[in-house]
């Protein structure tokens, strides 16, 4: 076998070099130089000069079988939808995410609960005994199910070989190691060419494979952004560890669409999946408060109406605070602005606080309108009537402005009982939204919204 060569190349540059440098010497960018394979052991696809002719001929489109893109149900319905309705086989799935967000426990419940498919769960990170426990926690019943600790990627194929499963799931992609590559485990060398290697797995053998791996929250670590491009399908787990809810998006897909996400709890057993996610994100309450205001948005292709609180007091000191939690600071600080220029509402020397409820973060504009009357509502110390929703953005002269897809907005708000959604007035011009038994009441201005409300 002829012997690997490697060699180091700036990450920012491409400048090479055969020792590897803190500094790059062409472009002076620190801890850029990273050691990649110029020439595999078996002088194969990489080696450049001597081309080999293989099988795979130019084709024209019509000459292509048709592929039917089956797809296999994971048996876990919110991670489905994400992925656009199943599993294709053959793909290669990354699913990333924060440490202790709930990677493992997902994957492991998928690999208990899919049907008709033996599932190899490799993990680097656990031991069987843990794997175990996870598992005994989560609850099962005789699933086809093996579970491997091995990080070196040359005897996992050994096994994948013998074992032959249906489904290959990998946690996580950090502690894969192949013996092509020197360097240490995580580093960006070898999390490439080592998902390099299970891509190839899934193309030739038509397995699909799921690769966990970590994001850090200093972005440090050589993250998995390098492999978004290698990979069929990337989805991101996040949510606030303090709250019980996570959410599963796709960021990249191939076999679907890239705005779906799926919504999951945790609990003492495991990830539950969450199908009508309204119910839980408005909170319950007895008695009518100032500061609550309700926005029928749309996460993904799902509408979901989210509660947003805001609490409006006067500054203690003399810079008044903004705080923002699951929504974005600037755009509140705007929309306070629009309050203060446009409609004459005396904010600046108060300090305001605002929280989407539930620990998501939302970043739909149709949720400006209830931020707005979450706000007057607080500064004003008068609630919003809680039958009443909102679903629209506001411009930067105060102007309500029509957000897409309506009609889905007021059915999901009808569906939970709500008696009236407010609207910009334009979104009617173009569509006719009608509900049977909710009120659509159309809005142009923000002093239109303050006088609807509390007069
Ligand atoms: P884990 O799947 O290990 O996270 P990751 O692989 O993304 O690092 O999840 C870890 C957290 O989930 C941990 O804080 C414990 C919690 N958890 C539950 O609350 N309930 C459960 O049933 C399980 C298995 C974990
Ligand atoms: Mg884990």
């Amino acid at each position: 076998m002829a012997k690997i060569k490697t060699t180091f190349f700036c990450q920012n540059c491409g400048a090479q070099s055969p020792k590897w440098m803190g500094r790059c010497s062409s472009c002076g960018e620190w801890n850029t130089m990273v050691e990649e394979v110029i020439q595999h052991g078996d002088g194969g696809a990489k080696s450049s000069g001597n081309f080999k002719i293989t099988e795979n001929k130019p084709k024209q489109l019509h000459e292509i079988a048709q592929g039917n893109e089956e797809r296999t149900v994971t048996g876990n319905g919110e991670l489905d939808r994400v992925l656009g309705g199943g599993l294709v086989d053959g793909s290669l799935i990354l699913v990333g995410g924060e440490p202790g967000i709930g990677k493992s426990t997902l994957m492991l419940q998928v690999a208990l609960q899919i049907k008709g498919r033996k599932v190899l769960y490799i993990s680097g990170e656990e031991s069987e005994q843990q794997i175990r426990m996870r598992a005994e926690r989560i609850g099962y019943k005789e699933p086809d199910c093996y579970i491997l600790t091995e990080t070196n990627t040359q005897s996992i194929f050994q096994h994948l070989e013998i074992l032959q499963p249906g489904l290959v799931i990998i946690d996580s992609i950090q502690t894969l190691q192949t013996n092509i590559i020197e360097s240490t485990a995580g580093s960006i060398s070898q999390i490439r060419e080592t998902a390099a290697e299970m891509q190839r797995f899934a193309k030739t053998t038509g397995v699909p494979v799921f690769l966990v791996g970590h994001i850090t929250k200093d972005g440090n670590l050589a993250g998995p952004k390098i492999l978004e491009h290698m990979v069929d399908t990337v989805l991101q787990f996040e949510g606030d560890r303090n709250y019980g809810y996570r959410i599963l998006r796709a960021v990249k897909n191939r076999f679907g669409s890239a705005s779906e996400l799926g919504i999951f709890e945790m609990r003492d057993t495991g990830l539950r999946e969450v199908s009508n996610p309204s119910e839980i994100l408005l909170s319950q309450r007895d008695e009518e408060v100032s500061g609550v205001a309700i926005a029928s948005t749309i996460e993904g292709l799902r509408p979901i109406l989210i509660e947003t609180q805001a609490l409006v007091s006067s500054a203690a000191y003399g810079t008044p605070q903004r705080s923002a939690t699951g929504f974005d600071i600037r755009r509140l600080n705007m929309l306070l602005a629009v309050l203060e220029k446009r409609s004459g509402f005396r904010l600046g020397a108060k300090d305001v606080f605002l929280n989407i409820a539930g620990g998501i973060r939302v970043d739909d504009p149709a949720i400006d309108l209830a931020v707005i009357a979450a706000v007057l509502s607080s500064n004003g110390d008068i609630p919003v009537d809680s039958k009443t929703c909102f679903a629209a953005e506001v411009g930067l002269s105060g102007e309500i402005r029509p957000v897409s897809r309506i009609e889905q907005r007021i059915a999901e708000a009808e569906k939970l009982g709500y008696e009236i959604i407010v609207i910009s007035k334009y979104n009617s011009k173009t569509s006719k939204p009608a509900g049977k038994n909710i009120k659509v009441i159309t809005v142009g201005k923000v002093e239109e919204v303050f006088r609807l409300l509390f007069n």
